[in-house]
C-alpha cells in the first residue's frame, strides 16, 4: 500500500532563497521512489502549436541534471511537430502521496543521438519493437494490424539488434522556470517558484 506523507514545517523551511532547485528535484524524486508509486517519474507535458493550440500528454523524465529533464519519444508525434516549431514546454508533475507538484517551464532541444542510442539500446526488446513499427500520433489500422507489424520486425530482426529509428530520441527540457508546491493544512499551501536569469536562480515564494 502506498504510504501517505504530509508536508512538514521543517521541509517547507529548507526551500528558499539559498536552495538549489535541480537538488530540490533530486531529492523528491529520490523521496517519491521510496513510496512506491506506479510510474513516479510520469510528468504531464504541455506544448503548443504555432497557432497556440496547446496539446498536453503524460510522457516519462528519465534523467535530470542541472542542464535540465529528459525525455524520450518519437520525433514525428504530434509533440514533436509542436516543438520543432515551437520549441517551448511545461511539465507538471503531481504525487498525491506527497501532497507535492513541481512545474516545469523551459525550452526544449534534441539529446544528443548518443544519448538518444544508450537509452534505446537499454530498453526491453519488446519496447524497442513497437516503437520501431510505430508511427506514434498518426491513424492507425487495426489492432490486429499493429500486432502484425511488430511480428514482422521480429522476424526481420530474428537475432539481431533493432535498431534505433531516426526519428525516435530523447529531448531535453532546458528549465526557465521551476515551481515546487506543497500541501499544507487548511489549503495555505507553499509555492517556491525559482527563475533562472542567466546562470543564477532567483527565488520567490506565491501566494497559493
Ligand atoms: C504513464 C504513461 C507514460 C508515458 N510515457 C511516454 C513516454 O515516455 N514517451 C512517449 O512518447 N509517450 C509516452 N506515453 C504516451 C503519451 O502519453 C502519448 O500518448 C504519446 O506520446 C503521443 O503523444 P502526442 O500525440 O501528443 O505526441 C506515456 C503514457 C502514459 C500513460
Amino acid at each position: 500500500m502506498t504510504k501517505h506523507v504530509v508536508a512538514s514545517d521543517d521541509l517547507a523551511m529548507q526551500i528558499g532563497p539559498d536552495s538549489n532547485p535541480i537538488a530540490i528535484f533530486d531529492e523528491w524524486m529520490k523521496e517519491v521512489h521510496l513510496l512506491g508509486l506506479k510510474e513516479p517519474n510520469a510528468m504531464t507535458l504541455a506544448t503548443s502549436s504555432p497557432s497556440g493550440e496547446i496539446h498536453a500528454r503524460t510522457v516519462l523524465c528519465k534523467s535530470w541534471s542541472e542542464d535540465g529533464l529528459i525525455f524520450f519519444t518519437n520525433y514525428n508525434s504530434q509533440k514533436g511537430h509542436d516543438l520543432a516549431a515551437n520549441p517551448y514546454a511545461a511539465a507538471v508533475f503531481f504525487w498525491d502521496a506527497l501532497s507535492r507538484q513541481v512545474k516545469v517551464d523551459g525550452t526544449v532541444e534534441k539529446t544528443s543521438r548518443q544519448v538518444s542510442e544508450e537509452y534505446w539500446r537499454s530498453r526491453a526488446r519488446e519496447s524497442q519493437l513497437s516503437q520501431f513499427v510505430s508511427q506514434q500520433s498518426q491513424p492507425a489500422p487495426s489492432r490486429e494490424d499493429l500486432e502484425k507489424l511488430r511480428s514482422e520486425a521480429e522476424a526481420k530482426f530474428h537475432g539481431q539488434e533493432i535498431p534505433c529509428p531516426a526519428h525516435w530520441g530523447g529531448y531535453l527540457l532546458r528549465p526557465k522556470a521551476i515551481e515546487f508546491w506543497l500541501g499544507r493544512p487548511g489549503r495555505l499551501h507553499d509555492r517556491h517558484q525559482f527563475v533562472k536569469s542567466t546562470q543564477h536562480w532567483t527565488y520567490r515564494r506565491l501566494y497559493p
